[in-house]
């Protein structure tokens, strides 16, 4: 019998029509194209602006065109997960929601929490149900509605994230293509660094941490940067050494997209031609969960069977990883 490997065979996406330029946020912030350009690499993110809509619709517009494209027939996915760090609500898992929605109706769902890691830590845990041979199609999902959780009178934060997200269907396979190796890691000195102190258990949310602005994500963004550029590139040398790889062996970095500056150094590491280098937060910014499979979605058409493919993304927590991957058509 040969080895199952959990590859991915399908992929959507979906971000939201309305463009937040940084000429419009010049007009909120005491801020300006240049510096954002120059420290991020961000032009422009897309803002979900209909209040009545959460991170669901993001997944389910991602996950419909999965669907419609890669032609699944959605009865016979066995489970949905969705990693993100804006659910819906805390209680109802948005996941369970996005299967009963797109017809997934003979699958079981659940959310996955690892911040700006999710979609990562989402790919190892289809890749275990499937190598186990447990189940055979997971879909996963990775969407944010991160400006329900900004203040936009911070000029430190609210230039950097935006909405969006993407789904990627994981199936067997048997001919050593999918998910070859990962190197996954987590850090709770994050939690200082990266975080909303309202809302949850330790801070429940009243109408005091409101008026405080506690609801909204708190950032010390010099010290993050300086743990996920080591980080990020930390874990790529670390996958490509243990697996033997040169740089000549990698086709494409698929790398979280958080600041331009850290996805060059990541790269700068491990030698990575800028061609490699798949990038698109000028269009979208830091979608957190949303990164890695909006990649995928805008990217799609450059893979070919077979090629090398290195997965990493650093987040909050701190949760951080790099995984390897054969693309698989
Ligand atoms: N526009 C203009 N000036 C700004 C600004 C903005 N939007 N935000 C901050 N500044 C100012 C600061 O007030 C500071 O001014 P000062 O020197 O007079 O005090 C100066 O610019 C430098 O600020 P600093 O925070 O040191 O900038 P930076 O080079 O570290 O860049 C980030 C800020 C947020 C872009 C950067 O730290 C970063 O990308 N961090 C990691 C983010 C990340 O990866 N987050 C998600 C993890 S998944």
């Amino acid at each position: 019998m040969s080895t199952i490997t959990a590859a991915i065979t399908a992929v959507g996406g979906y971000v939201p029509d309305f463009v937040l330029t940084n000429k419009l946020l010049e007009t909120m912030v005491d801020t300006n194209d240049e510096w954002i350009t120059s420290r991020t690499g961000i032009k422009e993110r897309r803002i979900l602006k209909d209040d009545n809509l959460g991170t669901s619709y993001l997944c389910i517009k991602a996950a419909e065109d999965l669907i419609a494209k890669g032609n699944v027939n959605p009865l016979e996915i066995d489970m949905v997960i969705v990693a993100s760090t804006t659910p819906d609500m805390p209680v109802a898992a948005t996941a369970v929601y996005v299967a009963t929605q797109i017809g997934a109706t003979n699958a079981f769902a659940y959310d996955l929490q690892a911040a700006c890691s999710g979609f990562l830590y989402a790919m190892s845990t289809a890749d275990a149900y499937i190598k186990s041979g447990k189940y055979k199609k997971v879909l996963i999902i990775g969407a944010d509605k991160m400006s329900s959780i900004i203040d936009y009178t911070d000029r430190a934060t609210c230039i950097i994230f935006g909405d969006g997200g993407g789904a990627a269907l994981l199936e067997p396979n048997y001919e050593g293509l999918g998910i070859q190796d990962e190197f996954l890691r987590s850090d709770g000195v994050g939690r200082d660094f990266l975080k909303i102190d309202a809302g949850g258990s330790l801070l429940p949310a009243s109408a005091d941490t409101v008026a405080k602005r506690q609801h909204y994500v708190f950032q010390d963004g010099k010290t993050v940067y300086k743990y996920a550029v080591t980080g990020m590139a930390d874990v790529s040398e670390k996958i490509l050494q243990r697996n033997n790889l040169t740089k000549d062996d990698v086709d494409w970095l698929v790398a979280h997209q958080a600041n331009k500056r850290i996805i060059d150094a990541t790269a700068s590491r491990i030698g990575l031609e800028e061609d490699k280098v798949l990038v698109n937060i000028h269009k979208y910014g830091n979608t957190t969960s949303g990164t890695l499979p909006l990649l995928l979605f805008d990217f799609e058409k450059k893979f070919k069977k077979g090629d090398n493919l290195i997965f990493a993304a650093f987040g909050g927590g701190f949760t951080w990883g790099a995984i390897y991957l054969k693309w698989a058509y």
